[in-house]
């Protein structure tokens, strides 16, 4: 069974909670997001192997320690896991970034595939999927089938907000990848919303509502 982080850090909880008000106009609310996507990669690499190397400061040798290990593939489920991207490449600047289009068909709530844009050594690639919302799990898991059918090993999913049914998805199908989120909510609502939540990420990040 895949495990659920949920990050409790004073500044994420903080942020979040001003991402989710209803009066955050749009310019506010994607830079709260690119904000809090920088401080969950902080904590999303705290695994990273490290390894020694030899460095000379301006007074003396010494050795001191680097990143090893796996490179980094980012993967935003467009629309909204775009929100998330800039953020998490500042911490991660030498990621690859991979671009898995779908949307929830609004009747029937499942991921429709639109596009699918990957870096070519995805099987080496230790692979972060990103989108804000968790809510059926419908669009994470095809996500996540669609990186696998083209190679994917190593996959960790990262969102902001998760409802218990999504996590309860994802577990189900794809037992071996981790789960990274900054609040785990009550319920999703007959639309498919998770409540409170924070409505319709994708309309709120771009303005288109
Ligand atoms: C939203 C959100 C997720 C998906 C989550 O995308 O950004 O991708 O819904 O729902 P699920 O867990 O029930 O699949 P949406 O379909 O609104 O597309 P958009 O990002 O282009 O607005
Ligand atoms: N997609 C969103 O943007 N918000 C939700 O609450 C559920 C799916």
């Amino acid at each position: 069974m895949s495990k659920v982080y949920v990050f409790d850090h004073p500044l994420i909880q903080h942020k979040l909670t001003y991402i989710r008000d209803k009066n955050t106009g749009t310019k506010e609310f994607r830079e709260l997001v690119d904000e809090v996507a920088a401080l969950m990669a902080y904590e999303i690499t705290r695994d990273m192997p490290l390894e020694e190397v030899s460095v000379e400061t301006p007074v003396a040798p010494c050795t001191s320690q680097v990143i090893s290990g796996k490179k980094v593939g980012l993967i935003p489920i467009l629309r909204a896991g775009l929100g998330m991207v800039d953020g998490i490449l500042k911490l991660i600047p030498a990621a690859k970034v991979g671009h898995i289009g779908l949307y929830r068909d609004p009747e029937t709530l499942q991921p429709v595939e639109y596009y699918v844009k990957l870096p070519s050594d995805i099987e080496e690639r230790e692979l972060i999927v990103i989108d804000p919302m968790l809510a059926t799990g419908g669009s994470a898991v095809a996500a996540i089938q669609a990186l696998k059918n083209r190679g994917a090993r190593q996959i960790k999913l990262m969102a902001l907000i998760a409802a218990p049914e999504g996590i309860e998805k994802v577990q189900a199908e794809h037992s071996d990848v981790d789960i990274f989120v900054a609040a785990v909510d009550q319920q999703l609502n007959d639309h498919g919303y998770i409540v409170p939540g924070l409505g319709d990420a994708g309309d709120r990040l771009f303005g288109t509502k």
